[in-house]
């Protein structure tokens, strides 16, 4: 199959005409949002879902979020919309956050992954917002990488991993936020983290009060456990250099880096001067600039032929707190502590 490649930015009538006509034939779309690109169907159309788990290489248990660009769409997904995503919904959406409810008869269980829960997301890029308006139907998108590999932030990345296997893909730049959207299920008696995103915890509960963390967001399953969601159970964002996270100061990160042998650093801006294969993935004291860099970053690391590298740890606050959940398992949950306490 030959692959597309529509501006948006420049050619945007041509852009939203072809979304249009091969999404309600059944195809899908490689489409920009402001988290990561996602890879675009009819969520209402099964056989066209199931194209996109053949595209991205994913596991059919793995349910895809579906996208909207107005709250009256929501009704009709979800058996009943629970007050607590209502002010989700008027505080957050749209933007980079994705509720889960239990779902109506009209989401496939091709989408669903099995599950009688769906997942829901209005995003906030203008073009992606375009493109399901003229779709006229709610959107089920991943993002838009092959199964394993770092979310593509840029349409050159997706075209990367999807050259020959999807009909089109839309560029409308970079994406602002850089890690995919914050996912909250609202199924259970209280609500659930399993994923942090674009949207911080300590907003969250600034909005609802309280909710659970569930365990996968800073730990790896152990075997024989069940996810709350499905994709957190499979091998995720690597890159194919190998990766070990290393917390601790800079100081003491230096002084176990200088005792490796050839390998390459992942640091924060200002610090690649410290080390001979540097690159840096955003301030240090930002977990926002980090965010946006960091899946950039791991594919970058692959061009430059990284076989080894050590990661700076990110602070867990705010944005922080997704940074460090892919980055974790970016590195398959390989994580070391320094600490050279010489006094
Ligand atoms: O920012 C984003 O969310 C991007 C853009 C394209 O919108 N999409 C994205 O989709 O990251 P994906 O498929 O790569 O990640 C969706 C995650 C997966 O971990 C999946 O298991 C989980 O959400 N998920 C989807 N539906 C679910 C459900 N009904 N119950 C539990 N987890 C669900
Ligand atoms: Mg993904």
């Amino acid at each position: 199959m030959k692959t597309d490649f529509i501006d948006i930015r420049t050619d945007e009538k041509r852009a939203l005409s072809e979304a249009k006509r091969l999404i309600l034939s059944g195809e899908v779309v490689g489409i920009p949002t402001e988290t990561v690109y996602g890879l675009a169907a009819n969520a209402l159309d099964s056989e066209a879902v199931k194209k996109i788990f053949v595209a991205k290489g994913r596991p059919q248990d793995n349910p895809l979020i579906v996208h909207i660009s107005e709250f009256s769409q929501l009704s009709a997904l979800v058996e009943e919309i629970p007050e607590k995503v209502s002010l989700m919904a008027k505080k957050f959406w749209p933007g980079p956050l994705t509720m889960i409810m239990k779902k109506s008869q009209v989401i496939p269980d091709a989408v669903s992954g099995g599950l009688d829960t769906v997942a829901v997301r209005m995003p906030k890029s203008e073009y992606a917002r375009a493109i399901i308006t003229g779709c006229g139907v709610p959107l089920a998108a991943p993002s838009a990488n092959l199964s394993g590999s770092p979310s593509p932030t840029r349409a050159k990345y997706v075209l990367d991993d999807m050259d020959g296997r999807i009909p089109l893909i839309i560029d409308g730049g970079v994406c602002e936020v850089g890690v995919e959207s914050t996912v909250i299920s609202f199924v259970g008696e209280k609500p659930r983290l399993l994923r942090p995103g674009g949207i911080t915890l300590e907003q969250i509960e600034k909005t609802i009060g309280e909710i659970d963390v569930d365990n996968a967001v800073l730990n790896r399953l152990e075997e024989g456990q069940t996810a709350s969601s499905p994709g957190m159970k499979y091998k995720h964002y690597a890159p194919k250099a190998d990766i070990t996270v290393v917390k601790g100061s800079l100081e003491d990160f230096c002084e176990f880096v200088s005792r490796k042998g050839e390998c390459f650093v992942l640091c924060f801006d200002g610090e690649e001067k410290y080390f001979s294969n540097a690159l840096s993935y955003g301030r240090i004291d930002d977990g926002q600039s980090q965010a946006k860099r960091l899946f950039d970053a791991l594919r970058e690391l692959d061009e430059m032929g990284a076989e080894k590298v050590y990661a700076r740890c990110p602070d867990l606050k705010g944005m922080g707190l997704a940074v460090y959940n892919r980055l974790i398992r970016s590195a398959g949950f390989d994580i070391v502590e320094v600490c050279n306490d010489k006094k």
